[in-house]
């Protein structure tokens, strides 16, 4: 299969985690008779400081010229901190959602056994939990009308929804779970907002076509609750931008760390793939992020592709490195592995070089000096 992937390294840890990403790719490329071609685009601040833009033209054309899109992160402090910022390296990852018509973004909550105790949640709480939540990408408060007064003293964000925008995703969340434990959650504010109530009815409208998975609707306030102290009564979790915005930061400490979670980004045309933490600047630069949010990234372009095989080799070797402890800073503060260290790894091991041909010695080499 001949693919073309466009990759967007963004700021931050973004180069250096995609950069594992495309190793891994290569390995799957060589391993199992693929070609992926790449071509790097800019975004984010990188974008901004070499064109003035966010999101250069030159951009969207490559990513709409693509098969897939691997995504790094945006963001800057230099940005954080100036609220009057005209350009900021968010619109380069929100722009290129609307010009993908990314609508679904789709986030799965694995948790893993080796990582229970860096979550702040009892094991007990955690064991059997497995969920996804279908964000909506493209609408909402975060791409209503904006408005702030010439005198800076008021300003205002709209939130809409149509019954359209409602129901593509909602078809892409029942069909989903069906394939899984058939239960949907809607969270929603319906108690409040109008945009919720439109959310409920047209998801009620539609309960008919999937009977055979349970619907359930729950308020946002409480779904935050029930997260933490019943995580595993979830499988399908179906929201709005914000609500999913939020929740789904929420939900990664049920992971153990932020930098464990994929996503994909989905639409009618090129999809797009990303990990879901942010540019973490403190430690760009340091060889320290955990490649894994990316690499599992990777694997549901894989996936994607409809090279499940292929998917599930990489998910088999991130699981190898989490069973064996090699694990970033963000895992293990005292015995970890650089991010190069990791992708080289699991690149090996998807080429079927590990445990047999690399030596432990090897491998610890190449382990962090602790002082
Ligand atoms: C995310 C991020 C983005 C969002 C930011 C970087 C604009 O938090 O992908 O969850 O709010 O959607
Ligand atoms: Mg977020």
């Amino acid at each position: 299969m001949q693919k073309k992937i466009a990759i967007l390294n963004g700021d931050g840890i973004g180069p250096e985690v995609t950069a594992q990403s495309i190793k891994v790719l290569n390995a799957v490329a060589q391993q199992y008779g693929h070609q992926f071609d790449y071509k790097e685009a800019l975004i984010g601040a990188d974008a901004i400081d070499k064109t003035g833009s966010a999101l250069p033209a030159e951009t969207v054309d490559i990513c709409l010229d693509s098969d897939g899109v691997l995504f790094g992160a945006v963001g800057h402090p230099k940005y954080d901190n100036d609220p009057a910022a005209k350009v900021r390296p968010e619109q380069g990852i929100l722009g290129i959602r609307k010009a993908l018509q990314l609508f679904a973004n789709i986030r799965p909550i694995t948790t893993y056994p080796s990582l229970q105790h860096l979550s702040p949640l009892k094991p007990k709480q955690l064991e059997g939990v497995d969920c996804v939540i279908f964000r909506e990408l493209t609408g909402g408060i975060y791409f209503g009308k904006k408005h702030t007064s010439e005198d800076g003293t008021y300003a205002s964000d709209e939130c809409s929804y149509s019954q359209a925008e409602i129901e593509r995703i909602a078809h892409l969340a029942f069909k989903y779970a069906q394939k899984r434990r058939k239960k949907l959650t809607l969270v929603d504010k319906a108690n409040v907002l109008d945009t919720s109530r439109l959310w409920r009815k047209t998801v009620q409208a539609i309960t008919g076509q999937y009977s055979d998975v349970a619907v359930e609707y729950m308020f946002v306030d409480n779904a935050a609750m029930q997260l933490i102290i019943n995580p595993k009564q979830f499988d399908v979790i179906l929201t709005e931008n914000m609500f999913g915005d939020i929740i789904s930061d929420e939900a990664s400490v049920l992971a153990g760390s932020l930098g464990m979670l994929p996503s994909a980004s989905v639409g009618n045309g090129t999809a797009l793939f990303e990990p879901i933490h942010g540019s973490y600047p403190q430690a760009a630069g340091k060889d320290i992020a955990n490649p894994l949010g990316s690499i599992l990234s990777a694997a549901m372009l894989l996936d994607h592709f409809g090279l499940q095989t292929e998917a599930t080799a990489v998910r088999e070797a991130v699981d190898w490195t989490l069973q064996n402890n090699f694990v970033t800073k963000d895992i293990d503060p005292v015995n970890f592995y650089f991010t190069s260290t990791i992708g080289d790894l699991i690149a090996d091991y998807v080429s079927g070089k590990i445990p047999g041909s690399i030596k432990q010695e090897n491998i610890e080499l190449r382990k962090s000096t602790i002082i």
